[in-house]
């Protein structure tokens, strides 16, 4: 845990938004495998986790905004538990780590929120994500479980995500953490990314690292020879030369702060003539839309550069055609590039989408667009000082999506189809990373990870 005022002070900050009512936060429990007692790897909620830092299953909290209080609810454990599971602290020690000293056993928040909504008192919780959440949060409020998300505050999410995006100073060193972290778990794959190797080895070692090193992976690592799937979980490939890795895969502190890197790697460590035209045209994409990077700009404005220097190089190499802006503007570059430029992170690696995608990149000025490609954009506002995003281009060759637009007659004056077939072997190619915002400009976090050509070659050796 941080030092309990970081804690203090972020519900100080959350009651001068929210002036009445209540707030509840309920933390996660264990979530069973295949039996009670075989649960998988404890993942405390990042709500409850920012507000109160307990990383136990069996919590909540409650902000009282009228009378200024804040209370954590659990249960101490007995010695029927202690048998097995070792002494444990108490539950007033482990509020008081947080800042709070009122504490109550779990089942007193029953009867507290019961008499909240018998008084008309206005009960703010988010929108729960875990279904174990969701029965519990819908039995107190008599409600279905499944829509929680209708009846979730927006007044409380929205306080949530105006104090979440602006990361802290020690919230930032815990994401260069979690950065260093993914530079082993990257730096290894490129030195195991050889003809002949199984995708599940170096899946299965970096995952390790992660464990090693931190909390885990903040997601389940994408790393396949056919990166042309962008969320691409099977990994049963051998290595081929001639083909690329992509390898998308970050880490958790042992605090829960996430890193989120994508690298794309020649299976033998040398590029082709081939491979390094389309890797260059990324790279290019990459590093153009960090170097733009500060507040003032938007994210979306930065996606729309990116997506340009990826339709400019397309018709260099005469895969595009027309004028670009007029390609980027009416979306025939998605055929490449069909998903947005990143997002944000933190406590989770697309920080806060539990909370709903719309209310974190999105607001009643900046709309989602419709548009195939530019619609999977998850934050389109401008950056500010504090926000932690990732950059991730990238360029793929999506052999399904290129027959059915060209079935289509899609875009016939911005694509050339028949100069495509000879890059399918080119799968796919994303390079990711995690940036700050700062007053001027940004910084990319954590020790910086090999990414021009000449980098990634040395690195493999
Ligand atoms: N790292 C996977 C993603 O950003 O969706
Ligand atoms: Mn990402």
């Amino acid at each position: 845990m941080f030092r309990s005022e970081i804690y203090t002070k972020r519900r100080e900050e959350l009651h001068k938004k929210l002036k009445t009512g209540l707030a509840v936060f309920v933390g996660n429990n264990e979530s069973p495998m295949n039996y009670a007692a075989n649960a998988y790897h404890f993942r405390q909620d990042s709500d409850f986790l920012y507000f109160f830092g307990i990383d136990l299953p069996g919590f909540a909290g409650l902000i009282d905004f009228d009378s200024g209080k804040d209370f954590i609810f659990g249960n101490d454990f007995d010695v029927d538990d202690i048998i097995w599971m070792g002494p444990q602290p108490r539950v007033k020690e482990l509020a008081l780590k947080c800042g709070v000293t009122e504490t109550a056993p779990f089942a007193k928040l029953e009867s507290i929120i019961k008499d909240c909504l018998a008084k008309r008192r206005r009960l703010h919780f988010l929108p729960p994500c875990r279904g174990e959440n969701k029965i519990i949060i819908g039995s107190f409020l008599g409600k279905n479980p499944f829509e929680l998300r209708e009846l979730a505050s927006p007044e409380l999410i929205k306080a949530v995500i105006s104090l979440r995006s602006i990361k802290e100073k020690v919230e930032i060193e815990e994401i260069e953490k979690a950065v260093d972290i993914a530079y082993e778990m990257h730096t290894t794959a490129m030195k195991m990314c050889r003809q002949g190797v199984r995708e599940q080895e170096i899946f299965g070692t970096i995952e390790g690292i992660a464990l090693a090193k931190g909390g885990g992976v903040s997601f389940p690592t994408i790393l396949s020879i056919n990166g042309q799937t962008l969320h691409n979980h099977s990994h049963d490939n051998i290595l081929k030369k001639g083909r690329m890795l992509v390898v998308d895969a970050g880490a958790e502190t042992n605090l829960h702060y996430a890193s989120d890197i994508t690298r794309t790697i020649p299976v033998g460590g040398k590029f082709s003539t081939q491979q390094k035209e389309i890797y260059e045209i990324v790279l290019k994409a990459n590093t153009e839309a960090l170097l733009s990077a500060r507040p003032g700009i938007s994210h979306r404005d930065v996606h729309f550069l990116a997506c340009n220097i990826i339709a400019s190089g397309l018709k260099d190499l005469g895969l595009m055609k027309g004028d670009v802006d007029e390609a980027v503007a009416a979306g025939a570059h998605a055929l490449f590039m069909p998903h947005g430029l990143g997002h944000m992170l933190g406590l989770d690696v697309h920080d806060m989408e539990g909370l709903g995608e719309n209310f974190v990149g999105y607001n009643d000025e900046v709309k989602r667009s419709q548009q195939f490609g530019l619609a999977f954009l998850r934050f389109a506002l401008p950056y500010k000082p504090g926000h932690v995003f990732t950059i991730e281009p990238g360029c793929y060759f999506i052999p399904e999506l290129i027959e059915t637009w060209k079935a289509e007659g899609k875009f016939t004056e911005f694509i050339n189809y028949n100069k495509l077939d000879s890059y399918l072997p080119i799968g796919g190619i994303r390079i990711e990373d995690d940036a700050l915002i700062t007053e001027k400009g940004h910084k990319i976090l954590g020790k910086a990870i090999p990414k021009t050509v000449k980098e990634i070659e040395l690195a493999c050796v």
